[in-house]
């Protein structure tokens, strides 16, 4: 059973009301499941628990420090991509030594802080980088583990914006490059070479992309064997698929399976990143209806949710279900769910049947993955509330943002000299 369930007519999180929840913390506001949190960890956990491994969640997809939290103490690993994920991973309780630092361009203040906490290893995207990361590592006396993010030129057949292991995409290291890169890196003083690495996109729903760069990536490991280097690890990256609609991804214990088949006899740990497959259906964005807009050809329901809370729909066309908390039993009409931002694009949802009334509170399914995390203060508006459901208690894991606390960070011409 899902976590966000009906019980006597009305949606709950776990055993938690969502109607008593907005009356207490007001809307929009993101509502996590705790235990489905865990259940989606534990269903990667579980199938690779007699093989050593590494499950780094991907901190873009949430990055709430509640989150991390109930993570990090099911011993999860972090995969970041800024310094700014890295000091929430570890205000969260989460282990540095259990982190890798992927992304195309980290800074060279990035690049210290991660060697000074010691980040377990660095996903390298680039020759430049490369070097980089060896001149910060001999400065400051330390050895920098390192992977090659390779680019296998595998089509993910997934949105073209969330699309990286094509040949055209800005991610990772030409495959057809890497062996040399491999050999040059085995030469700099303060780069331990670890592993390989690939990330190919995200939301897929086949297994076949994953296995045609992991057979990719395995005929490089043995090549580089053959060479005298000796790789100990393996990260496939994250990109799993969920189901918002119809999508039928391959199930969790299914992939990894497929995974440690291919993989075969070989001495490799296994590390995967992923976030939205942990996080998307463990949370919804839960907003109140403002008001009803009848015109001659459609019907609007305005929401307190707008693009700015949840960018998915108006950025990739995504669908989520857009559900009522205590759904009414009279006829249902055709409503675009639009808020109230300046933008023809800012819609959650188009032509959904609902039957509603002005003040009535929605449920925005599978929202717990690049919700909250990419919302923005786009028309000066607060970012929601985000709230950590366990059983029957509810935590204020991040409160509403304040016009105060917008204001807060600016000052009018003459205050505040640059030089
Ligand atoms: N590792 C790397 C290097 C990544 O770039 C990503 C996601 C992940 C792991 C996690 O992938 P996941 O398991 O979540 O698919 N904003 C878009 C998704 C962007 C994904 C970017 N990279 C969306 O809302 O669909």
């Amino acid at each position: 059973m899902s976590e966000f369930h009906y019980q006597n007519g009305e949606m709950f999180a776990e055993q938690v009301s969502l109607t008593q929840l907005a009356e207490s913390v007001g809307t929009p506001a993101y509502v996590y499941s705790r235990s489905a949190i865990e259940a989606a960890y534990q269903e990667y956990a579980e199938p690779l628990a007699d093989m050593p491994h590494k499950i780094c969640f991907a901190v873009k997809a949430n990055s709430n420090l509640g989150v991390l939290n109930v993570l990090a103490k099911q011993d999860a690993g972090f995969d970041i991509v800024s310094v700014g994920e890295l000091e929430r991973v570890i205000a969260a309780g989460g282990k540095p030594d259990n982190v890798v630092f992927s992304g195309v361009g980290k800074q060279d203040h990035e690049i210290c802080r991660a060697l000074e906490v010691g980040v377990w290893c660095f996903n390298i995207e680039s020759i430049p980088e490369l070097d980089r990361l060896q001149d910060i590592a001999a400065d400051m006396g330390k050895t920098a583990s390192v992977s090659l993010r390779v680019n296998p030129n595998v089509d993910a057949q997934t949105h073209p914006y969330i699309s990286t292991g094509l040949k055209d995409n800005k991610f990772g290291i030409d495959i057809e490059k890497a062996d040399e890169i491999y050999l040059r890196a085995s030469r700099l003083s303060n780069i331990s070479i670890q592993g390989v690495d690939c990330h190919i996109g995200s939301q897929l729903t086949s297994m076949d992309p994953f296995l045609d760069a992991l057979d990719l990536l395995l005929a490089l490991v043995d090549r580089l064997a053959e060479k005298g280097i000796k790789l100990s690890h393996l990260d496939l990256g994250g990109g799993l698929g969920v189901t918002y609609k119809n999508e039928q991804p391959p199930a969790k214990a299914d992939f990894i399976k497929a995974v440690r088949e291919r993989i075969g006899k070989r001495k490799l740990s296994l590390v995967l990143e992923p976030g939205r497959s942990i996080i998307a259906n463990a949370g919804v964005l839960l907003t109140r209806v403002e008001l009803l807009k009848h015109t001659d050809h459609k019907n609007f329901a305005v929401i307190d949710g707008a693009m700015n809370d949840l960018i998915r729909p108006a950025l990739y066309g995504s669908w989520h279900a857009i559900n009522p908390v205590i759904p009414r039993g009279g006829e249902e009409q055709v409503y675009d769910v639009v808020g109230p931002v300046c933008e023809t694009s800012d819609f959650l949802g188009k032509e959904r049947s609902l039957c509603l009334e002005s003040g009535d509170l929605l449920a925005v399914m599978s929202a717990g993955a690049y919700g909250m995390v990419m919302a923005s203060n786009f028309n000066t508006r607060g970012r929601p509330a985000e709230v950590m459901v366990d059983g029957s208690k509810a935590d204020l894991v991040r409160r509403r943002e304040t016009v105060a606390d917008q204001l807060a960070l600016e000052c009018l011409p003459g205050e505040k000299a640059c030089f």
